[in-house]
């Protein structure tokens, strides 16, 4: 695909973007949120998050009738063109409390799973993270890159839990073996915004266990563009076993250590 046409993608996104966070800013934080859970009693679900994917799908849909969709909250759409990776809230926790840490993540990938476009936008706050596939990234048409921190041991390093008990516990346990090694954890609560933090340098480092393709893709090219790297342990990819990512500079560090914590994947 063209330049041009990656930046329709995106343009596409920003529009689907900003009405889906309007619609979640204009939602009474903590009040009549239509609260269900998911996976476990503690993976909430809102009328709010599945309101928002509703609006997003019908944008991007509606826009463009061919393309598909993957939507945390609604049923796939198969399509042998662009498909659209869309978390509607992410950080639905975060959400639930007030807590200004939640985002909506839109991504567009071309049927041979290269990412081409990727929005990220902080509900809250309204920046705007984005990235087009070779045209770098941005916060609020501001060019961002990741840091320059050279070593672990100085490292600013986000993570996050899985929903589920046996899992989380397992992690708690990881992090045991990192704790004393870096500058300090950061445990935000929306993977899409730990990368996007990492792409503008806000933090060095990131790694958690168990997301979804919504919750990294956008995310993904967006610190790929910043510079940063995204992978697995055994992959150049992000994978639901595990999303690593750090500057390049502390991401091999940062493996090993998670590799020396016995991390398996
Ligand atoms: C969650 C957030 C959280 C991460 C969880 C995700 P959700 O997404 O990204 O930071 O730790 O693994 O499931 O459920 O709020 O969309
Ligand atoms: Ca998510
Ligand atoms: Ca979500």
């Amino acid at each position: 695909m063209t330049n041009l046409g990656t930046y329709e993608l995106l343009n596409l996104a920003q529009r689907a973007g900003a009405q889906a966070a309007e619609h979640i800013r204009q939602s009474r934080y903590g009040k009549d949120l239509e609260i269900q859970t998911k996976s476990s009693p503690t993976d909430m679900v809102t009328k709010v998050d599945k309101e928002t994917e509703t609006i997003i799908k019908e944008i991007l849909l509606g826009a463009r009738p061919r393309d598909g969709f993957l939507g945390e909250e609604s049923d796939e759409v198969t399509s042998t063109e662009i498909t659209w990776v869309v978390d509607p809230i992410d950080g639905t926790t975060n959400f639930v409390y007030g807590f200004p840490v939640f985002a909506v993540s839109i991504a567009a990938r071309d049927s041979s799973g290269t990412t081409l476009a990727g929005l990220v936008i902080d509900v809250y706050h309204d920046d705007h993270f984005y990235a087009t596939l070779e045209g770098g990234s941005f916060l609020n048409n501001r060019s961002i890159s990741v840091s320059n921190t050279i070593s672990l041991s100085q490292a600013l390093v986000s993570t996050g839990f899985s929903y589920d008990r046996a899992t989380r516990v397992a992690q708690a346990n990881t992090l045991t073996h990192l704790i004393g090694e870096v500058r300090d954890i950061r445990r935000a609560g929306a993977a899409s915004l730990d990368l996007c933090y990492l792409a503008a340098a806000r933090i060095d480092g990131y790694y958690e266990i168990g997301l979804w393709p919504w919750d990294y893709e956008a995310g993904t090219l967006i610190v790929r563009e910043a510079g940063g790297v995204v992978a697995s342990l055994d992959s150049d990819q992000p994978r639901q076993e595990l999303t690593l990512a750090g500057n390049p500079a502390i991401f091999k560090e940062l493996r090993e250590l998670l590799l020396a914590s016995g991390l398996t994947i």
